[in-house]
């Protein structure tokens, strides 16, 4: 039997190859392809090391027969490379994809109850031309009652009522305390600012008290303070009406009262008709003490480097959280500060 030459050996080869060629399916496979036949110490340059081996027809011969066949090899090879990229690609798409237009049910809470009413008072006094101020809830004594007239040995100092973070120093200005009211924003902002001057100040405040259905220690306080030539009484009065009437409703009814704040002459309490319906249905009214009010004191103008002379204002401060409760009937405080989601998105 004679010999089988190179170029007919490397025939057998090629089909061979070019089968094994079309087994492949995966990268690693195609790669493991190309080192054990195109690659340098692939199969192919075993055969054409051979040719060394033959006379020059011979060489001539399989050598050219050698070159057409890689030639076939490396594009038979390229194409299937090419097929496997698309199919991993495909199938890797068909994982991974993300419906970017698909909606995700999401639990986005929801605003607090507090924020809502605090929102809808703020638009009530930016329509009517006031700045919205902010104050320390850490105070100086001096800010939170020497500047507002309130007495040295009144008893709102005492330790029942306020809470000292410090009151070593015989200086007010060294000593401070958790604010027991919005009425530190009057101080700040007429010392920063001066006349004329339209603010409301919302912000929290602290009072050293037991906690019950209606008090917290903590709670949130609206303050008002205008100050400019000729403000009167009058002026106080029409702006507590159209607040009152804006949040509440186009009648509600109020009601003027004498009261005592060191920091206003004269002082007022305002009540507002309060109309609601009691635990057996009935309709009922009543008047509600709703805020403390009066002209600012000559001493707190001065406290501030104004000349009570020059000019006059009016200051209001109302609880925001009582506010709240009365909007949305809420019996209990404890409910506002409390952590449920299920009371808590009720109002959003
Ligand atoms: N600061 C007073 C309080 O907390 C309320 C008030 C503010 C009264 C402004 C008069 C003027 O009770």
């Amino acid at each position: 039997m004679q010999m089988k030459t190179l170029r007919e050996r490397a025939q057998v080869y090629a089909e061979s190859a070019l089968s094994e060629l079309r087994e492949c399916s995966s990268t690693t496979q195609i790669e493991a392809f190309y080192a054990s036949h195109l690659g340098k110490k692939g199969q192919l340059k075993a055969l054409r090391n051979e040719l060394k081996t033959l006379t020059p027809d011979e060489k001539r011969d399989a050598g050219g027969a050698l070159s057409a066949m890689q030639k076939e090899l490396e594009s038979a090879f390229a194409a299937q490379q090419k097929e496997i990229k698309k199919a991993t690609l495909d199938a890797q798409l068909a994982t991974e994809w993300l419906d970017v237009t698909q909606q995700v049910p999401r639990n986005t809470g929801s605003i607090h109850p507090l924020n809502i009413v605090q929102k809808q008072v703020e638009d009530v006094f930016m329509q009517m031309g006031y700045t919205i101020a902010d104050g320390p809830e850490i105070e100086t004594e001096w800010h939170n009652f020497d500047a507002l007239n309130v007495p040295q040995h009144h008893p709102a100092r005492d330790m029942q009522d306020t809470f000292w973070v410090g009151r070593d120093s015989q200086n007010p200005l060294e000593n401070y305390v958790l604010r027991t009211q919005t009425s530190n924003a009057q101080i700040r902002m007429l010392k920063e600012h001066g006349a004329p001057m339209r603010m409301i100040c919302p912000g929290r405040v602290f009072r050293n008290e037991a906690t019950d259905a209606t008090h917290d220690s903590v709670f949130y306080q609206v303050e008002g303070l205008v100050v400019d030539r000729g403000i009167s009484l009058s002026h106080l009065k029409g702006t507590v009406e159209v607040m009152l009437r804006e949040l509440f409703n186009d009648d509600t009814k109020v009601r003027f009262r004498p009261g005592f704040f060191p920091f206003v002459e004269p002082g007022l309490e305002v009540d507002m008709w309060w109309e609601y319906t009691d635990k057996k249905g009935q309709k009922q009214g009543k008047w509600l003490e709703f805020m403390g009010a009066g002209m600012v004191h000559s001493h707190v103008l001065e406290s501030c480097g104004l000349d009570p002379n020059e000019v006059s204002g009016f200051a209001f401060g109302f609880g925001l959280t009582r506010l709240v409760m009365m909007r949305y009937g809420i019996e209990d405080i404890r409910h506002l500060f409390g952590t449920k989601p299920r009371f808590l998105q009720q109002f959003a």
